[in-house]
């Protein structure tokens, strides 16, 4: 049984930078916070958590200990929060996030009503949201937008949260244009997909086309590796998303000639590198019984 790696997966540039800068100041600034933790990904928590970093869920739970923010950056009311309680902030905010946040200021300043295309619990697009103050608007879907469609303005602009596909944000912004543009005198749309996500999901389709079974690594709450494993599925190939390497299903594997692996962003090498060698393990058994 073939075993292939797509071409581009696993931690992005954004996730690594976060996590090293986290190292590096919880090195240097002894016990610290991370507001939320730095990735969906609970390997990468634990490692953070021993090295001193403790993940809390608002600011006031700092107890005057240092925060870091996390890749997925926050409101600017959630900063001045921080600035209040004058504690040190170690900013690992993603600078393609950074990029989406200062469109979202400025359109807003502009006096455009901003659509984030996104789904609105993640922190990243709570965040943009907040940065486009009382105008943004996060909507996950083509029905999200038509329930408040009647009531857009003439001026509108779109951004996408990063992690999104260009194909479903490319159909969202078409579904706008097709149902109000008689009612828009402006639309602005900002391409705010992140390119380590983009390539990462065009080598997982690519991939998706040449094997029998594909297994796709990362935490259940990731975006990013749920997005992986859609763009998989769509290529109509039997798709897993796992976490661990021990959740493969020897069963999987029957009949199977060749099987494709991919992760998340934010799924560290280590956690990868196991899975193969669980479907290696597999795969050697099955041979030995096919001999015997
Ligand atoms: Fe940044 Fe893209 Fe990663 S937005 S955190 S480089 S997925």
């Amino acid at each position: 049984m073939e075993i292939i790696r797509a071409a581009d997966m696993g931690f992005c540039f954004g996730v690594r930078r976060a996590v090293e800068t986290m190292e590096q100041a919880a090195a240097r600034l002894g016990r610290m916070t991370s507001l939320g933790s730095v990735v969906h990904n609970q390997q990468v928590v634990e490692r953070l958590a021993r090295l001193g970093v403790e993940v809390i869920g608002a600011p006031a739970e700092a107890d005057s200990r240092p925060i870091a923010i996390t890749s997925h950056g926050v409101a600017p009311q959630v900063l001045e929060e921080i600035r209040r309680l004058g504690v040190q902030v170690v900013d690992t905010t993603c600078p393609i996030v950074a990029r989406s946040q200062q469109w979202a200021k400025r359109l807003s300043r502009d006096g455009f009503t901003v659509l984030i295309f996104g789904d609105p619990d993640h922190r990243e697009v709570r965040a943009v949201a907040g940065w486009a103050g009382g105008k943004g608007m996060a909507l996950p879907n083509t029905e999200a937008l038509d329930a408040v469609i009647e009531r857009l303005p003439a001026r509108v602009a779109v951004l996408s949260q990063t992690t999104e596909t260009k194909e479903r944000f490319a159909s969202f912004v078409g579904h706008l244009m097709s149902n109000r543009l008689s009612h828009i005198r402006e639309l602005r749309v900002i391409n705010t997909l992140c390119h380590a996500t983009t390539n990462q999901q065009a080598a997982a389709r690519e991939l998706a086309r040449r094997v029998d079974l594909m297994i796709v690594v990362g935490g259940r709450e990731s975006a990013n590796t749920r997005h992986l494993a859609d763009v998989s599925r769509e290529e109509g190939v039997e798709t897993h998303h796992i976490e661990w390497a021990s959740e493969v299903d020897p069963r999987w594997l029957a009949g199977k000639r060749s099987v494709g692996i991919t992760a998340g962003a934010s799924t560290p090498d280590e956690t990868v590198d196991a899975v193969e060698a669980r479907l290696r393990e597999l795969a050697d058994e099955r041979n030995d019984s096919r001999k015997a």
